[in-house]
């Protein structure tokens, strides 16, 4: 029999793959050629098939999916810790526009982003949803660095770093699409801030552009009290209400927090099939409420998990997140059945691949689909013993045990080493950006 030559064999471990049974297999090896999955199965059974560029032996360690952030600001690291403990209106009107108008650029965001791609590759993230400023330079870090995202140029009703005006940042959107188109890595949606900052005609030309390309539509809503208060004073109606009198409610639709929400709002996202990232971390910092995420799982409404930007967060940690989600959702309910460790799991990977529209390339390990995989190392004090991976993910692990990263079937971290970026060189830029930006507070 032939042998191929294949990229990569992940080989002697155990594999969480995620896929509808959540089939688990033991002593086993992952076989990626040109970026895909191309077989799983005991090593000693497929082994002897494959000559592979790079074997990992990963004997006491076990391999998942990557984890997908379905909503943050990535180069917001560079506020991390900068406004903590205010409520979401202040935090955002008095905080963070005047600091973004101030120190955005093109450089700062930059030196952001590639402190956020580092610190989420190191905590095991390989695809994150952005929504912010210059995502064109963002495209070209995401593509230097090897991770997958989703990248939406934010657009609102004042002027942006990047754009004087909304039509401005609308065009400078369709320009990226069109650039990107076919990328690998990057895939360009369309960005409008929210409900409460965006005019009804820029929230409807924001969706059609979305729509004429196909492409995921992201917005905030129903985030806090106040913005309901505000959209009901406007408009008589509820945000969510508001989006879908707007027709602006469909399959492509990224609603980041959706934490206010009446029955009759959760049956609107449900029957447009809009999806939801959520971000409890965030919600309980700012003290924004609880999204009423067993509702739409009982909806069967798609739902993704974010962190947001670290300046709500403060860090783009999905194992940090995860954990929360799990608590939360216990607590509120009073009921600890409630989220239990697979589930969120299960939301973190292929809940959030469904809600950017990539379900058919990552969000688990199936034959066929974009080799996206972490591995972590189980030899750690506290995660002895293992009776239930699942268990340990959510409640033991914060991501310091992911040793090795492969995104689109390339390394990009081997041994908690980076391969694709200068570490030392990202976090003294950072350091350096934030001693002037401290100086001028
Ligand atoms: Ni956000």
């Amino acid at each position: 029999m032939e042998i191929r030559d294949i990229d990569i064999e992940i080989k002697n471990t155990t594999i969480l793959t995620m896929d509808k049974e959540c089939r688990i297999f033991l002593n086993s090896s992952l076989i990626i050629d040109k970026g895909y999955i191309i077989e799983i199965g005991e090593s000693a059974a497929i082994g002897y098939k494959y000559k592979a560029a790079k074997v990992i032996d990963a004997k006491g360690k076990m391999v998942m999916p990557g984890l997908i952030n379905a909503h943050t600001h990535a180069a917001m690291t560079i506020f991390r810790g900068i406004a903590d403990d205010i409520p979401l209106k202040e935090w955002l009107f008095e905080k963070v526009f005047p600091l973004e108008d101030r120190f955005v650029k093109a450089k700062t965001v930059e030196i952001g982003t590639k402190l956020a791609i580092a610190e989420m590759i190191l905590s095991g993230t390989t695809t994150f949803c952005d929504m912010y400023f210059f995502e064109d330079e963002i495209a070209k870090i995401v593509t230097e660095t090897g991770i997958r995202a989703v990248l939406s140029e934010g657009v609102i009703d004042f002027p942006t770093p990047n754009s004087k005006t909304p039509d401005e940042g609308l065009k400078y959107t369709e320009m990226l699409i069109n650039k990107w188109a076919g990328n690998p890595l990057v895939t360009i949606g369309v960005a409008v801030h929210s409900p409460y900052s965006c005019s009804p005609e820029l929230l409807k030309k924001t969706k059609q552009l979305a729509d004429k390309y196909n492409v995921p539509f992201n917005i905030h809503l129903a985030e806090t009290k106040w913005e309901i208060e505000t959209i009901q004073k406007t408009f008589g109606l509820t945000p969510t209400q508001l989006l879908n009198n707007l027709g602006l409610l469909s399959n492509n639709v990224i609603a980041a927090h959706s934490v206010h929400l009446t029955e009759q709002d959760i049956k609107l996202l449900a029957d447009n099939k809009v999806g939801v990232a959520h971000n409890p971390q965030c919600n309980m910092k700012l003290a924004s409420g609880v999204a009423p995420v067993c509702e739409f799982l009982d909806a069967n409404i798609k739902v993704g998990l974010g962190t947001d930007g670290v300046a709500s967060n403060n860090n783009l940690n999905m194992f940090d997140e995860m954990n929360t989600m799990a608590l939360l959702h216990k607590i509120s309910k009073n009921n600890s059945t409630m989220m239990d460790a697979k589930m969120v799991v299960k939301i973190a990977t292929n809940g959030s691949a469904q809600v950017l529209g990539l379900q058919n390339e990552i969000g688990s390990i199936e034959i066929g689909k974009k080799a996206d995989v972490i591995i972590i190392d189980l030899d750690k004090p506290h995660l002895i013993p293992l009776y239930n991976h699942y268990s340990h993910i959510i409640f033991s692990m914060n991501g310091s045990e992911v040793d090795t990263v492969i995104i689109n079937g390339k390394l990009v971290m081997e041994n908690r080493k980076l391969l694709t970026m200068d570490i030392e060189k990202i976090k003294m830029d950072a350091i350096e950006l934030g001693t002037i930006i401290g100086k001028s507070l």
